[in-house]
């Protein structure tokens, strides 16, 4: 028996999604002083740069996660169907965002494993939540739900204090990570929404065994921001320093690289292009996550899908992304890498 969500939880899910449609990436990105290699000799053909990947034991055309979004509604369904159809016909990784709301109402989105069979799907749950009452049992629902590849625990404590009807307690989250960690018949990935993990965070993940992170840095979708336009303007001076928390996406990438060679690293956190992917490659990333960017070409601002919009935009970011490696001599992205 399908129910759907309470009106409160679609509400606050609509304004996220219209909300981070207005969250552009910095105008100062700070990728932007990052260099690449550039070689004038590259000995290798353009058009045979390889950048397939593997990524949970898949093979992936590209380094690239569509990272989690939404789901729980009628208009997040509609994405996330767009969503998983892309990631199957182009082999890129697909994140889903938080799976409470639809797991809490009964709600299944078993339909977008149909629709991507041979897609790296990621389950996720908010931190608060897995440590919260049931919440092992929740995150075993979401991994059976999608037959996820893994599991994405976001942390996102900015986010939270900010936000009108936030969870303020994240007591024993660490230690609810190592039990799923343990426990779960899957990888569990932790990630950031926009903030920033820093290398002392990845430390103590990597510390309980978490071997996947995703650094989802400050440059793009900004949490504090949209949090802030929810409260009312009486609110929104008291909040408002707080606005430039985090850390940038190179310095999170370096910081995460530092803890270990062996981590999965994914980068995100405002990703506006290819190159802006090498470039995240280049300063020790394994793949590359975008949200914002995706969510802005796939729904226009009326609400209507586009489908061809993405497919066109995923083309253009792997077209970039081998033109980098070309124009740094390297014909592979484990090469690229090694450099
Ligand atoms: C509309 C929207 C909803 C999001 N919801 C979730 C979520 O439920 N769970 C999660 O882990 N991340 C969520 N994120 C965060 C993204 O996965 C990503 O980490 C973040 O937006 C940074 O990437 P970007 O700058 O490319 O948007 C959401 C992002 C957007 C744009």
């Amino acid at each position: 028996m399908t129910r759907t969500s309470t009106p409160l939880t679609t509400d606050r899910k609509n304004a996220h999604l219209d909300l981070a449609k207005t969250s552009q990436p910095l105008a100062d990105h700070p990728l932007d002083a990052v260099s690449l290699p550039y070689c004038a000799l590259p000995e290798c053909d353009l058009n045979r740069v390889s950048l397939t990947t593997e990524f949970l034991g898949i093979e992936l055309d590209s380094p690239l996660i569509i990272t989690g979004m939404t789901g729980g509604t009628d208009r997040a369904m509609a994405i996330n169907r767009v969503l998983a159809d892309t990631a199957q016909k182009k082999k890129v990784a697909l994140g889903l965002g938080s799976q409470r709301a639809s797991l809490e109402s009964g709600q299944s989105q078993a339909e977008l494993r149909r629709l991507a069979p041979d897609a790296v799907l990621i389950g996720n749950l908010g931190g608060a939540q897995l440590a919260g009452k049931d919440g092992l049992k929740l995150a075993r629902a979401a991994v059976e739900d999608i037959r996820a590849d893994a599991l994405a625990i976001h942390l996102n404590p900015l986010q939270e204090a900010i936000q009108p009807e936030g969870d303020h307690d994240w007591r024993g989250v660490l230690s609810a990570i190592e039990t799923a960690v343990g426990t779960l018949n899957c990888p569990v990935l932790v990630k950031e929404v926009g903030a920033g993990l820093s290398g002392n965070v990845v430390r103590r993940l990597a510390a309980i065994g978490v071997r996947h992170v995703d650094v989802a840095a400050r440059g793009g979708t900004n949490w504090a921001q949209i949090e802030l336009n929810r409260r009312p303007e009486t609110d929104r001076a008291h909040y408002a320093p707080f606005l430039s928390c985090g850390l940038m996406l190179p310095d999170a990438i370096a910081q995460a690289r530092a803890v270990s060679n062996h981590l999965c690293i994914i980068a995100s956190g405002g990703v506006r292009h290819g190159l802006d992917a090498a470039k995240c490659l280049w300063l020790g990333a394994d793949l590359v996550g975008m949200a914002g960017h995706i969510l802005r070409t796939v729904e226009d601002n009326a609400g209507h899908l586009h489908p061809k919009q993405l497919s066109d935009l995923l083309y253009t970011v792997q077209q970039q992304l081998r033109l980098s490696l070309f124009l740094a001599g390297k014909s592979s992205i484990k090469a690229f890498k090694r450099e």
